[in-house]
């Protein structure tokens, strides 16, 4: 288990763990500070992408770096106290190990990440000194930013998105035919442009095509066009990916990830695909997840 599962004190935890930096990884336009930054955006802006980057480029250069997934004060009140028993070997109440492990980053400089925060708000009081980076969709983090650095990353500019599907598509150039257009109807959301990548076995300019066609579809569903176009992004690539053998395992699959972190899901916890195969089997189209599992 890691920092990657919602904080237990009973397992063990890997703080040294990074997010990978995408492959095809655009260098934005932004400059994070040497104290506490807080990197606001919406969705799949990019903000954990960003403080992936500075975490690798800040190892390779030697510093150390923790990385804590803080989806709640609790969570990185768990990391802090689990960290502060590893470094003091002495095991104590939670509040007063996270004081503590606050108070030795003091005297032992490190980045610390403080990933997915809800607001920052939540984790006043828990900031170490020295160099922390806080990602947070908070949008009223501007106006709290209490004298911190604030970082807006937005969506990605019109080159930015070309590029990262141009190279993602290195070897099939052929299938670029329409990019321009696509990536405009994406709006440059990076999580999207993402997805559409990962997808494109057509050409930029049929896929357009498909896409159009669900996301009128999904107009009622989804009034905000932002979360329109991930939400048909998703379902073409879950519909594709459900094509693909074992058949009809990915989308149960996926549903029952979704009930786990969002911030990250250890492969190891992933069911094997060998093992999910009996799901098509046995699985009515309607079942649940839970009864994916039990069917
Ligand atoms: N700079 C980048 N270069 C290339 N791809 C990127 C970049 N930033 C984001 N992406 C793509 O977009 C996806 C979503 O980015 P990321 O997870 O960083 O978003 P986020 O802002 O942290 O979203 P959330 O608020 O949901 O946590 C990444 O998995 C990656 O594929
Ligand atoms: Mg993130």
């Amino acid at each position: 288990m890691s920092t990657w599962v919602r904080h237990d004190r009973r397992a063990p935890h890997r703080f040294d763990q990074l997010p990978v930096r995408s492959a095809a990884f655009q260098s934005r336009d932004v400059v994070l500070g040497d104290g506490c930054t807080v990197v606001v955006g919406v969705a799949g802006a990019g903000k954990t992408q960003l403080a992936a980057d500075a975490a690798h480029r800040a190892r390779a250069a030697g510093t150390g770096v923790i990385w804590i997934v803080a989806g709640s004060p609790a969570q990185v009140t768990g990391a802090y106290a689990d960290l502060d028993e590893r470094v003091s070997g002495v095991r104590r109440d939670t509040d007063a190990a996270a004081r503590s492990f606050l108070g030795w980053l003091e005297t032992h400089p490190h980045l610390v990440v403080l990933d997915g925060v809800p607001s920052p708000a939540d984790v006043h009081g828990l900031i170490p000194v020295g160099q922390v980076i806080v990602t947070t969709q908070d949008r009223g983090a501007a106006r709290r930013a209490d004298g911190r650095k604030l970082v807006e990353v937005g969506l990605f500019t019109h080159g930015q998105a070309r590029d990262r599907l141009a190279s993602w598509l290195a070897d099939q150039p052929h299938l670029l035919d329409g990019v321009d257009d696509l990536v405009v109807e994406l709006g440059h959301l990076p999580l999207a442009v993402a997805q559409v990548g990962a997808y494109l076995a057509i050409t930029c300019a049929d896929y357009l095509d498909r896409f159009r066609a669900h996301h009128d579809r999904l107009s009622d569903l989804f009034p905000d066009d932002h979360d329109r176009v991930v939400a048909t992004t998703w379902t073409l690539s879950i519909a594709r990916a459900d094509q693909r053998r074992p058949v009809g395992v990915d989308r149960p699959l996926l549903r029952l990830l979704s009930l786990l972190d969002p911030a990250g899901i250890p492969l190891r916890s992933s069911p094997h695909p060998r093992s999910t195969s009996s799901w098509t089997r046995t699985r009515p189209r309607s079942a649940t997840p839970r009864g994916a599992w039990t069917g």
